[in-house]
């Protein structure tokens, strides 16, 4: 039963490594227009002046955190309906587990976007579904976009103005994007064995905290370190 945990450790490593790798190249799969913005955004962050378009502080940074993960939970509880559909349990069953990590990021950072004044909440966009290959492509390029791009972004924005609980925060919250990236593109990549999709996504178990998802209890999260105890189990 250890075999899947290992399996699921060893893909978020190699997609870390092979991703982290395409951004070293300029070569990101997702939203490739938008990194010279943000880099800009960094160094702008870090030498104190104001960005231009996008996020200039921290406030505005969560906002747009919230605004995107609100997004992201809206079109997986989408896929996870089509999934459901179209037969693919096991999908289906990822998607909604990774629709309420998305709802519980969108909390945590409302609930500090509200500690810096915030008093207006951002909506979902509306989710787009297509095919299952393109719900899993389109889940993959967003959770890339997130935590290759964005929220190290965010990250320096929050470190540059001395919030350090939101930057923290911003930092478990892309450890968890890198894992659900990993995740989808190990779904997809299996997408044609339908009976094994079923299998391998029998259950699944989400951390309640930081959002890490996994198809066994784990002991203790990688991310996180909350107990095994306190995942949610799917099944
Ligand atoms: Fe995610
Ligand atoms: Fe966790």
């Amino acid at each position: 039963m250890k075999k899947k945990l290992q399996l699921l450790f060893v893909l978020v490593i190699s997609f870390a490594l092979a991703t982290v790798g395409l951004v070293a190249c300029g070569d990101s799969p997702a939203e490739p227009n938008e990194a010279p913005e943000l880099e800009q955004d960094i160094e702008e962050a870090e030498e104190g002046e104001e960005a231009s378009d996008e996020p200039a502080d921290t406030l505005e940074a969560l906002l747009a955190a919230v605004q995107g993960e609100s997004s992201a939970s809206a079109a997986y509880e989408a896929f996870a309906a089509a999934a459901k559909e179209e037969g693919y349990e096991g999908i289906a069953r990822l998607f909604q587990a990774t629709a309420d990590a998305e709802a519980k990021h969108a909390e945590d950072e409302w609930a500090l976007a509200l500690e810096l004044g915030a008093t207006e909440r951002p909506v979902a966009d509306t989710p787009e579904v297509g095919t299952i290959e393109e719900n899993l492509q389109a889940a993959i390029d967003g959770e890339t976009y997130e935590y290759t791009v964005m929220y190290p972004a965010f990250i320096a924005i929050a470190q540059a103005e001395g919030l350090d609980e939101v930057a923290q925060l911003f930092t478990l919250v892309s450890a968890g994007e890198a894992v659900h990236a990993a995740t989808f593109t190990y779904a997809l990549s299996k997408i044609d064995d339908i009976e094994h999709l079923d299998s391998f996504f029998a259950e699944i178990f989400r951390c309640v905290d930081c959002g890490d998802i996994q198809t066994e209890r784990p002991d203790e999260c990688k991310i996180c370190a909350a107990s095994g105890d306190t995942y949610v189990a799917y099944n």
